[in-house]
C-alpha cells in the first residue's frame, strides 16, 4: 500500500524528453513508497469522464460557447517499469485544454484530486500549461495538494533570461536550459546541415524555418551550428525587402544561400507574424503560425529577378513537428531526467516548495536542479506566463544573444549555445539557499 499518491500531467507540444521526466518523478516516487497517477491528455485527464465540458470564449467582444473536444477524465498508474526515458513524446499523452476557459472546471479538478487521494500535484508543461498551474496555485483551488510546475519546451521560453527580464550572466538564467530544447536544437543542426550542403553544392538560395512562437532560441542553435548566413527571430521585427536585399548580397559573394526562419517572426509593417492563419486559433488564443520560409523565399526570388540574378533553384524547408519528435540527446534525457526526480523529492521534503517551479540552474561548473515561487522562476504579466525572449541589445550587440544588425548570433549566443555541446556535463542537486 503506497503512503501517497502524486498526480502528473503532460501539456501543450511534445518534446522528446517528457518520458525522461515522467521517469525521474515515477523512480523518486517508488523510492520514497508513493504511487504516481498520470493524467491522459494533460489538463483534460484530470476532469471527470464523459461529463460535457464547454470552452467560454471572447470573440469580436461576444461570448462563444463551443464544447471541449479532447477526451477528459483518462488516467494510468505509472511505476519506472512502465516507462522508457529514452522515448521521445509522452506515453500520457498531451493536449492544450485551457482550464480557465470552461466554467466549472477547476471546481471539478479539486474534487477529483481529493476522490483519487492525490497530495502531491506536478504539471508538466509550457508557458500555456504553467499559466493554468499558477490560477490553480494562487487561487487556492487545491488548498491540500502541495504543487510543483516542471517546466518543458523546445522553444526554451520557459524560464528567465535574469532579473527583470535582463540577461546578466548564464547564472542568473532560469531555466539555463529547458527540457526539449537540446534535442530540437540537434534536430535543427541535422536539418541545416543537410540543407547547406545542397544549397552550396547546386549555388542555391535555401531557408529553413524553425519552430519558435514568441522565441527565436531554436532559430539561433540550429542556425548557429549549421551556418547559416541570416537567422530571423520573433524579437527582431523584419521587413521583407531588406531580407530579400541581404540574401541577394550575400548570393552575390559566396554564390549560394542558406537560411533560417523563425515562424513567429515578426513583419515590422504591420507588427504581427509574417505567416499566420487567423481562422485556426487554440483555446490559450495562439492563432497556428506556418509559412515564413515559403513567403520569404518567394519574396526573394521576385527580388533576385529584379535585379536579374539568376538561381537555379529555390527552397523553402519546414520540418515543422520533425523538430520535437524522435528519442532525447543525453543531455535532454538527464535534464529532464534530474528535473522530474528533484521536483518531486524537494516537494516532499520541503512543504514550503509548494506552488514552485523546478529549475535548472547554471553554477560555472554544472547543472544545478532547484526550485523557486513561480514568480521568481518565470515572468507573470495579467496571471499569464510571458514568454522568455532571445536577449538582444542594439546599442551593445555583443551583450545580447542575437545582433539585429548582422542579422546573426553573437559571441555570447555562441557561447550560450555551446553549453548545449558540454560532455559529461554533471547535475548537482541544490545545496544552497531554499525559497519560501
Ligand atoms: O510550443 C512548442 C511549439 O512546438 C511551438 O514552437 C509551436 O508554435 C507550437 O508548439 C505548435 O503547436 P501545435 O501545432 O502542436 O499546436
Amino acid at each position: 500500500m503506497a503512503k501517497f499518491r502524486i498526480g502528473v500531467l503532460t501539456g501543450g507540444g511534445d518534446t522528446p524528453s517528457l518520458n525522461a521526466t515522467l521517469y525521474g518523478i515515477a523512480l523518486a516516487a517508488e523510492e520514497l513508497g508513493g504511487e504516481v497517477i498520470g493524467f491522459r491528455r494533460g489538463w483534460a485527464g484530470a476532469l471527470y469522464p464523459d461529463k460535457k465540458y464547454e470552452v467560454v470564449d471572447k470573440k469580436d467582444g461576444k461570448e462563444e460557447r463551443k464544447p471541449l473536444d479532447d477526451v477528459t477524465g483518462e488516467y494510468v498508474f505509472l511505476t519506472p517499469n512502465d516507462v522508457n526515458p529514452s522515448q521521445g513524446g509522452s506515453i500520457i499523452l498531451s493536449s492544450r485544454t485551457n482550464l480557465t476557459k470552461i466554467p466549472g472546471s477547476l471546481d471539478d479538478l479539486a474534487k477529483r484530486l481529493k476522490e483519487l487521494g492525490i497530495s502531491y500535484f506536478l504539471p508538466i508543461g509550457g508557458d500555456d500549461t504553467t499559466t493554468v498551474t499558477l490560477t490553480v496555485t494562487k487561487e487556492g483551488i487545491l488548498p491540500n495538494v502541495k504543487i510543483m510546475a516542471v517546466p518543458k519546451t523546445i522553444d526554451n521560453d520557459n524560464g528567465i533570461i535574469g532579473p527583470d527580464g535582463i540577461f546578466d550572466g548564464f547564472e542568473k538564467m532560469t531555466n539555463i536550459w529547458t527540457p526539449g530544447f537540446p534535442t530540437s536544437v540537434s534536430n535543427g543542426r541535422v536539418f541545416s546541415n543537410f540543407t547547406y550542403s545542397t544549397a552550396f553544392t547546386h549555388e542555391r538560395v535555401m531557408w529553413n524555418e524553425a519552430m519558435g512562437r514568441k522565441a527565436g532560441f531554436l532559430s539561433l542553435g540550429m542556425g548557429y551550428l549549421g551556418l547559416a548566413d541570416i537567422i530571423l527571430v520573433p524579437e527582431d521585427p523584419v521587413h521583407i525587402e531588406d531580407i530579400c536585399k541581404r540574401t541577394l548580397e550575400v548570393y552575390k559573394q559566396k554564390g549560394f544561400f542558406y537560411g533560417v526562419v523563425s515562424e513567429g517572426v515578426i513583419n515590422a509593417g504591420t507588427g504581427k507574424p509574417i505567416a499566420e492563419d487567423p481562422t485556426i486559433v487554440d483555446t490559450f488564443g495562439h492563432a497556428k503560425l506556418g509559412g515564413a520560409a515559403k513567403l520569404i523565399t518567394e519574396a526573394t526570388k521576385e527580388y533576385f529577378k529584379k535585379h536579374n540574378v539568376h538561381v537555379p533553384y529555390y527552397t523553402a524547408h519546414v520540418p515543422e513537428y520533425m523538430y520535437r519528435g524522435g528519442p532525447p540527446t543525453s543531455l535532454d534525457r538527464l535534464t529532464a531526467y534530474n528535473l522530474g526526480y528533484s521536483a518531486l523529492t524537494s516537494l516532499l521534503e520541503y512543504t514550503h516548495n509548494n506552488g514552485h517551479m523546478a529549475v535548472l540552474l547554471w553554477d560555472h561548473v554544472g547543472a544545478v536542479t532547484s526550485t523557486m515561487p513561480l514568480e521568481k522562476a518565470v515572468m507573470i504579466k495579467d496571471g499569464k506566463i510571458v514568454p522568455r525572449q532571445v536577449p538582444i541589445d542594439k546599442e551593445n550587440p555583443e551583450k545580447g544573444f542575437y545582433d539585429p544588425t548582422t542579422k546573426n548570433i553573437t559571441g555570447l549566443g555562441r557561447e550560450y549555445i555551446d553549453l548545449l555541446d558540454i560532455k559529461n556535463i554533471e547535475f548537482i542537486p541544490w545545496q544552497g539557499e531554499i525559497y519560501k
